[in-house]
């Protein structure tokens, strides 16, 4: 275990069995729908949208936005600055937004809002990770990894200050690597 991680909390194994079981249901849910497209959120969603696309049996198309609402600290801002938008129209598209964690939810609040006015079939949202106790934007999750503890995570995608995406597990960060 990397030496500035506390614990890990959620191991290599969880997280591929719960993906193959997202990608199942959302192969099911999306099964006469011929134009599904994930909209990944850089750069969190990165190694989560990789192996949930390999779970998805039915014909799809992926493509990434990339917001800023962190930047070096742990809280957010309330605050998301579009930095990279979609290559494609979603007009008409069956849209799945796909994103690392959902804090917050102030983030997919204002995405969601955003992508809902470029008129797609239908809107939904998955998410690998969830802080319930936190979130003070009302988001409806239709697609769930796992909910976890008020506790500040890193890997398997999801950053301090850039640092920790290639962990393989979601570990919890010790709090001295941030409040120094
Ligand atoms: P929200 O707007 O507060 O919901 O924050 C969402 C974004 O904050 C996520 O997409 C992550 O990039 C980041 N974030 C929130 N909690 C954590 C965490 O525990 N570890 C790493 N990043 C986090
Ligand atoms: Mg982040």
């Amino acid at each position: 275990m990397h030496a500035d991680i506390a614990k890990v909390l959620i191991d290599e194994g969880q997280i591929q069995v719960r993906v193959r079981e997202l990608g199942a249901q959302i192969s099911a849910d999306y099964r006469d729908a011929d134009n599904l497209l994930l909209v990944g959120v850089l750069k969190g969603c990165a190694m989560f949208m990789m192996d949930l696309v390999r779970n998805i049996d039915i014909p799809l198309s992926f493509d990434f936005i990339a917001v800023a609402s962190y930047g070096e600290s742990t809280e957010s801002s309330g605050v998301v600055r579009m930095l990279k938008d979609l290559d494609v129209d979603m007009a008409g598209r069956h849209v799945l937004i796909v994103e690392d964690i959902i804090d917050s939810g102030l983030t997919l609040a204002y995405l969601r809002s955003q992508m809902q006015r470029r008129g797609p079939a239908s809107l939904r949202i998955c998410t690998l990770l969830n802080k319930p106790e936190r979130r003070t934007a009302d988001v409806p999750v239709d697609y769930l990894g796992f909910d976890i503890p008020n506790e500040f995570v890193v890997g398997y995608g999801l950053d301090y200050a850039e640092r920790y995406r290639n962990l393989p597990y979601i570990g919890v960060l010790r709090p001295e690597v941030y409040t120094l």
